[in-house]
């Protein structure tokens, strides 16, 4: 039942498996991935990975761009580490066999975002993520020192109090020995032990009702720390993308990529009304959280489901050869993007926030790095500009390989820590009391804590989660334990952490926007 790794690694988008290459240098790897190893954010990534690679665009210039999208609350340091150490981490990306468009002379082909002065997107036609994912899974199976678990699920990470060791967010230098880990085909749970470990876990997307990620991105690196008494920060930042394609019971929801404002498209009422320059003078181009708000004000006014985004103006010829799998989609469902409009609403997409890591993507707890979209690195502040998590998670994996190699000689397998202990479990009496659990969870999100909150909207979440906290703890301590079971624990975490720090922060900022405080504080005046 126990295995022992150099590294364990949790996660098999771009932060773990760039990880996991580089790690393999130096020791033992094991990559898990609870479902399939293509099933992660990084796969759906559509816009591409934003790098400053041509004059007149200049680190200087995405720099400020990166701190005015995190409107007053980036950290300096990791904005430009992550803006200068990209070029390199690009051509290593090239160098593992990734493909990024190019022009007839052999310039990149860039894209532009909102919030960008200049195009540096490298992207991959519209879908930039699935050939990365595909890149990196090649390049992993042809690795020896690393050994790939599909389908298993890792429910905690181990720590002292795994010893019989009272553990709180006091006790000085917790430390990570592994994690417990669910094989889904077998249901038996293995101890993984590690020197080092990294949680690369992606995003929380499944704690709200509509959203763009897969139904992996629950959340479950942030709750394991969080239970583990490791800090986590950030959490009232979610971002919401502002044109996810307006469709109805589809799960994820289909994304229209921002780069298709930078290439000229422009957002709509549904009386054919442009509307964006009434809030921002970047008009359809302004940065994400502006542009979400905008949308949902005029939705809300207008009763309106959903709003348009209008490419019809330019050269059908060039849209078909930008956005292919957009205009194939989109003509799926009847709507010629070449000559209609697309229905489009804002939906969550990204968490800013996550398990606080330094500059060497170290967590709080000792021997445990975080990278990538579970980690909070202050790169984004309180709203990430468009398309700068491919890049951070690939800049944090490398700083995590560089710091855990430094000390991994002097750490040892902990062989203390006990098997899973399940005696006097059974098989929960109504697994659809679990579905039913987690549909009112993405439902209080998406009704108290979304684009607009306030204090009121904000307690009732707060009320009506504690009720399912109570129940789902109670049905944990006395079932078998499951992948469903363990994941609505860790969206309801998820979702306790994002109203705790939003009801803290008593000011709008950036991505978090709340009627009882509207204004911006300045640094010296707020106080969590
Ligand atoms: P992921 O790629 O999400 O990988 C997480 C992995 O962890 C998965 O393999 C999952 O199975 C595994 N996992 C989770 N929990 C467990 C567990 N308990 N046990 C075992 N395994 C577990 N960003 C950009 O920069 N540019 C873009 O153009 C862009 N477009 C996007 C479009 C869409 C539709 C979406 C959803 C996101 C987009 N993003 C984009 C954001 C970006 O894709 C993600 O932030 C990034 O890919 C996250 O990478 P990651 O490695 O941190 O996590
Ligand atoms: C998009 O393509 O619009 C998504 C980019 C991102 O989330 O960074």
């Amino acid at each position: 039942m126990t295995r022992k790794f150099d590294f364990l690694v949790i996660g098999s988008g771009i932060a773990g498996i760039s990880f996991a290459l580089k790690a393999c240098r130096y020791g033992k790897v094991a990559l898990l991935s609870k479902s399939s190893l293509d099933n992660s954010n990084t796969a759906y990534a559509q816009g591409g990975i934003a790098a400053v690679t041509y004059s007149p665009d200049s680190f200087e210039k995405h720099i400020a761009d990166t701190l005015n999208a995190g409107d007053g609350h980036c950290d300096l340091a990791a904005v430009e580490k992550v803006i200068k150490e990209a070029p390199e981490q690009i051509d290593e990306l090239l160098s593992w066999g990734i493909d990024f468009d190019r022009d007839e002379k052999g310039k990149f082909d860039l894209h532009k975002e909102g919030g960008h002065s200049e195009f540096r997107i490298l992207h991959h036609k519209d879908n930039t993520g699935f050939e990365i994912q595909q890149a990196l899974i090649r390049k992993l199976r042809s690795e020896k020192n690393i050994e790939v678990f599909e389908n298993y699920f890792a429910i905690e990470i181990l720590t002292q109090h795994h010893l019989g060791e009272v553990v709180t967010m006091h006790t000085p230098n917790i430390e990570c020995y592994g994690a417990y880990v669910l094989n889904q085909e077998t249901n038996h749970i293995h101890t993984f032990l590690s020197k080092v470990t990294l949680l690369a876990t992606g995003g929380i997307g499944s704690v709200y009702a509509t959203t763009t990620n897969p139904d992996v991105a629950t959340g479950d690196g942030i709750a394991m720390v969080h239970r583990a008494r490791g800090v986590i920060s950030d959490m009232e930042f979610v971002q919401f993308h502002p044109t996810a394609l307006y469709h109805p019971g589809e799960r994820p929801t289909f994304l229209i990529t921002e780069a298709i404002r930078g290439y000229g498209a422009v957002l709509r009422t549904q009386d054919g009304r442009e509307f964006m320059h009434k809030y921002d003078e970047r008009g359809s181009l302004a940065p994400r959280d502006i542009v979400a708000r905008a949308i949902d004000n005029e939705m809300k006014t207008r009763g309106h489901d959903y709003v348009f985004l209008d490419v019809t103006h330019k050269d059908a010829k060039e849209t078909k050869k930008h956005f292919p799998n957009i205009y194939k989609k989109c003509l799926e469902l009847g709507v010629d993007i070449t000559k209609d409009y697309i229905p489009v609403s804002p939906t969550q997409h990204y968490l800013c926030g996550g398990i606080a890591v330094d500059l060497n993507a170290r967590s709080s707890i000792n021997r445990l790095y975080a990278a990538g979209e579970c980690s909070c690195t202050g790169l984004h502040g309180a709203n990430r500009l468009a398309s700068n998590s491919l890049i951070e998670a690939i800049v944090y994996a490398d700083a995590a390989v560089k710091d855990a190699v430094k000390y991994i000689g002097t750490y040892t397998w902990n062989e203390l820590i006990p098997d899973w202990d399940d005696e006097g479990t059974k098989l929960p009496e109504e697994m659809v009391l679990i579905t039913q659990s987690f549909r009112e969870v993405e439902q209080i999100m998406s009704t108290y804590v979304g684009i607009v909150r306030s204090n009121l909207r904000l307690k009732r979440a707060m009320s009506r989660l504690e009720i399912l906290f109570k129940e789902t703890e109670d049905l944990f301590d006395r079932s078998v334990v499951s992948r469903e079971l363990c994941e609505l624990r860790n969206v309801i975490s998820v979702a306790y952490l994002i109203i705790k720090h939003a009801l803290r922060r008593k000011e709008s900022r950036g991505l978090h926007y709340t009627v009882d405080y509207p204004k911006r504080m300045n640094r010296g005046e707020y106080r969590e």
